[in-house]
């Protein structure tokens, strides 16, 4: 589609509904909702901007196959599951894999074996005050202050003790409550990234509660998966197709190895957010879940993490000689060299290396297209959210360049709706970020791309 036509369509998408129809599409609002609101995730999107693209682009058709093929914690999944279609998904985070297979199999849960679990380990933590832990922090666990307090580890051991003993499905509803409460009595905070507490002007915790924050955790989950089968269970009485009739399969592995589990023209609806060209290190900043649910037992297992990662992240390019964009699009390459050509004397932390990051998310984005136009039905839509981006004080209409590659790749568009500015790091000068409130546009958008019927011409 030519610029002027991409304008026209622009236009006409500004004139929609304010977030393009798709509802509160804020992933903070995840925090209120039910299921959604087990974990914190960089997530991209809500549970109701999930639940509207697919009511929206599935048609209805009960037989439908939605595909997250960067799942994170699972919105989309969760959604597509409680409307009784078959999902699949592909996560390179064991830990945010972990979350997403727990909460699609809430429907199996035995509630009185939870309840039973929980009880007790209330018990177990109050008989607990002169045992000693049996377990022991993950030995390649590195981090710049002590992680926990003693007093505070201490009482985390104690908490590790009673969740390996624990029956494997209960086990791994307690793995996740410990894994997303862990930072919060910890010498780190996210803002958004991990830092130590101290760094981010707060003080050092040297004891906590860690018996009643995991408890009211685990009195969220129990509550929502209550109402999650019952709910199921009143669409089975009313003979809808529901949740405990639908498949589903996360994938723990690279989307980009999708081809070997996957079929082609397999997927009628793709709902996704790729991580946004803003750096964030999903692999760094869920170490302290990784090292201490077990999920990794050393640094060099998130090697693979990092490098399988979308987009790259810039500490592992910025130092290599110029990256080849695939995608044939001149205007793109020229945006490209001029970032190159930014704070040349700064060394890695000069454009060169900005330069590298921005085309290896690009190149990202075209692979992503293909495998997209490969596994997608013919007619299949595919909804991506995405972020525009400030590097090197210029920016990257990163939605724009998602349409001209996914054209490229034989797919249509078929809308481009800005969902809402964003607050979030914008990469500006050599290496420094600084927060959009300082440097207000950023916005995210959804773009939703339809493979064609007919091969084309
Ligand atoms: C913006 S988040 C998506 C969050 C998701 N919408 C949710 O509901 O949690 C992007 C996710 O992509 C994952 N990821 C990065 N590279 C990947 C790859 N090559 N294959 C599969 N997942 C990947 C990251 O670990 C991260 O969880």
């Amino acid at each position: 589609m030519n610029a002027d036509k991409r304008l026209g369509k622009l236009k006409a998408t500004d004139a929609a509904p304010p977030g393009g129809g798709y509802g509160e599409a804020a992933a903070a609002h995840n925090k209120s909702l039910s299921i959604h609101r087990w974990a914190n995730w960089i997530a991209g999107f809500s549970g109701e901007f999930a639940r509207n693209a697919i009511l929206r682009y599935s048609q209805n058709d009960k037989g439908a196959v939605v595909l997250d093929p960067f799942v994170g914690v699972g919105t989309t999944l969760i959604e597509a599951n409680r409307l009784g279609l078959d999902s699949i998904g592909f996560e390179i985070n064991p830990f945010a894999a972990l979350v997403c297979r727990v909460k699609l199999g809430v429907a199996d849960v035995c509630l009185r074996q939870l309840r039973d679990g929980v009880q007790g380990y209330g018990n177990f933590m109050d008989d607990a005050s002169s045992m000693e832990p049996q377990s022991l922090p993950p030995a390649e666990f590195r981090s710049r202050i002590p992680f926990f307090s003693p007093a505070v580890e201490r009482k985390v051991l104690l908490t590790l003790d009673y969740i390996n003993d624990l029956p494997t499905q209960i086990k791994d509803i307690f793995r996740v409550a410990f894994a997303s409460v862990m930072v919060d009595f910890s010498n780190y905070s996210y803002e958004p990234s991990l830092a130590t507490r101290p760094s981010a002007g707060k003080s050092l915790i040297a004891d906590a509660e860690v018996a009643r924050i995991m408890a009211a955790k685990l009195g969220d989950m129990v509550e929502d998966i209550a109402e999650f089968q019952q709910e199921a269970a009143l669409r089975q009485a009313q003979d809808i197709r529901g949740n405990d009739s639908t498949d589903w399969r996360i994938h723990e592995r690279s989307f980009f190895d999708a081809e070997s589990c996957l079929d082609a023209a397999s997927v009628d609806l793709v709902v996704t957010s790729p991580p946004y060209m803003n750096n964030y290190h999903y692999v760094r900043n869920s170490r302290p879940q990784l090292f201490w649910s077990g999920l990794v037992h050393s640094p060099s297992d998130l090697k693979p993490l990092e490098a399988g990662n979308f987009g790259k992240f810039w500490q592992t390019v910025r130092g290599d000689a110029p990256i080849p964009l695939t995608p044939q699009l001149p205007q793109l390459e020229q945006e490209i060299a001029e970032i190159r050509g930014i704070n040349n004397d700064r060394g890695i932390y000069g454009g060169n290396g900005w330069a590298n990051y921005v085309t290896s998310y690009m190149n990202d984005l075209d692979k992503f297209c293909g495998l997209l136009n490969q596994v997608l039905k013919p007619g299949g839509t595919a909804v991506v959210v995405v972020g525009n981006s400030i590097v090197q004080g210029h920016e990257i209409k990163v939605e724009e360049r998602l349409c001209d590659i996914a054209e490229l790749r034989g797919l249509s568009v078929l809308s481009v709706a800005k969902l809402r500015e964003r607050v979030g790091s914008s990469i500006i000068n050599s290496g420094a970020r600084l927060r959009s409130r300082e440097n207000s546009g950023l916005y995210d958008a959804a773009v939703a791309l339809c493979r064609c019927r007919l091969p084309l011409q």
